[in-house]
């Protein structure tokens, strides 16, 4: 176990359900992810990402191999200690935004700093910061329904920030979303990165925000396939591996 790496996941399988309808969706995959660094995880659907991603975020247990997020041990924590190191270690941003319809931007930011111990009041003050830093300071008293696609996500994003978890996991944020807001929102997601030391990972087949990355993961049929530094030195030319073909 390396404690320099945020992200520390070896030999992980997954197998859903049992008997003849078994399905092994992870088959022995490798991931590591630096503190700070920036990775996407790509791969065709039904690849295993956003069940890969959902173990990383403490959602799943795997059904083998061992996981350390930050130096701990979460395979050994035990599946009880799971919703406590996901609440001090992640933030989640799902599939969907998956934001609660009946409460402001304010409230659905603000739910969580409550969860996580701070008064109402506290959790309001937070959430009005965080929404500013995701640009809806006006905003904040609207209703999921009366903001755009791309709006929702950026509140999903200051949802996933509450309480400044080292490690945010973005699940296809930019899928609902037009160029322009998906650029943006992925924008603000590597400025978490870069400028306040955030880990992140983010599932996408959104080829338009490659370039942000620090790196790209390629997932396919349960397996980790291959893997392109995007904005490090290479230290060796990229292989062409695939030339075109219809
Ligand atoms: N809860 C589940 N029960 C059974 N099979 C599942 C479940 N979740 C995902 N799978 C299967 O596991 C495979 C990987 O799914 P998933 O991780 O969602 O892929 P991706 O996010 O890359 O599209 C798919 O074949 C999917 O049908
Ligand atoms: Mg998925």
């Amino acid at each position: 176990m390396n404690s320099d790496l945020a992200i520390d996941a070896r030999s992980i399988t997954k197998t859903y359900g049992d008997g003849a309808l078994a399905y092994t969706a992870l088959k022995g995959v490798d991931f590591t992810v630096s503190r700070g660094e920036f990775v996407m995880l790509v791969g065709p659907s039904g690849s295993g990402k956003t069940t890969l991603l959902s173990i990383l975020g403490c959602v799943l247990s795997p059904s083998s191999g061992s996981l350390s997020l930050f130096g701990t041990d979460v395979v050994a924590a035990g599946e009880r200690r799971l919703p406590e190191l996901r609440l001090a270690n992640i933030g989640f941003i799902f599939q969907g935004h998956n934001l609660i319809a009946g409460l402001t931007a304010a409230e659905n930011v603000g739910l969580l700093l409550e969860l996580r111990g701070r008064t109402r009041k506290q959790s309001r003050a937070e959430a009005m910061e965080l929404l500013r830093a995701v640009g809806l300071a006006d905003k904040a008293d609207r209703k999921p329904v009366e903001l755009s696609g791309g709006q929702r996500q950026r509140v999903a994003i200051a949802r996933a920030l509450a309480a400044s978890p080292p490690l945010i996991l973005a699940d296809e944020p930019t899928a609902s979303l037009d160029a322009t807001s998906g650029l943006a929102v992925t924008e603000l997601l590597r400025g978490l990165a870069t400028e306040r030391g955030h880990t992140v990972v983010v599932v996408t087949h959104d080829n338009r925000i490659y370039h942000l990355a620090d790196r790209i993961v390629r997932i396919e049929d349960g397996l980790i396939r291959e893997a392109t530094d995007v904005a490090g030195p290479r230290t060796s030319a990229p292989p062409a591996l695939h030339s075109s073909h219809s």
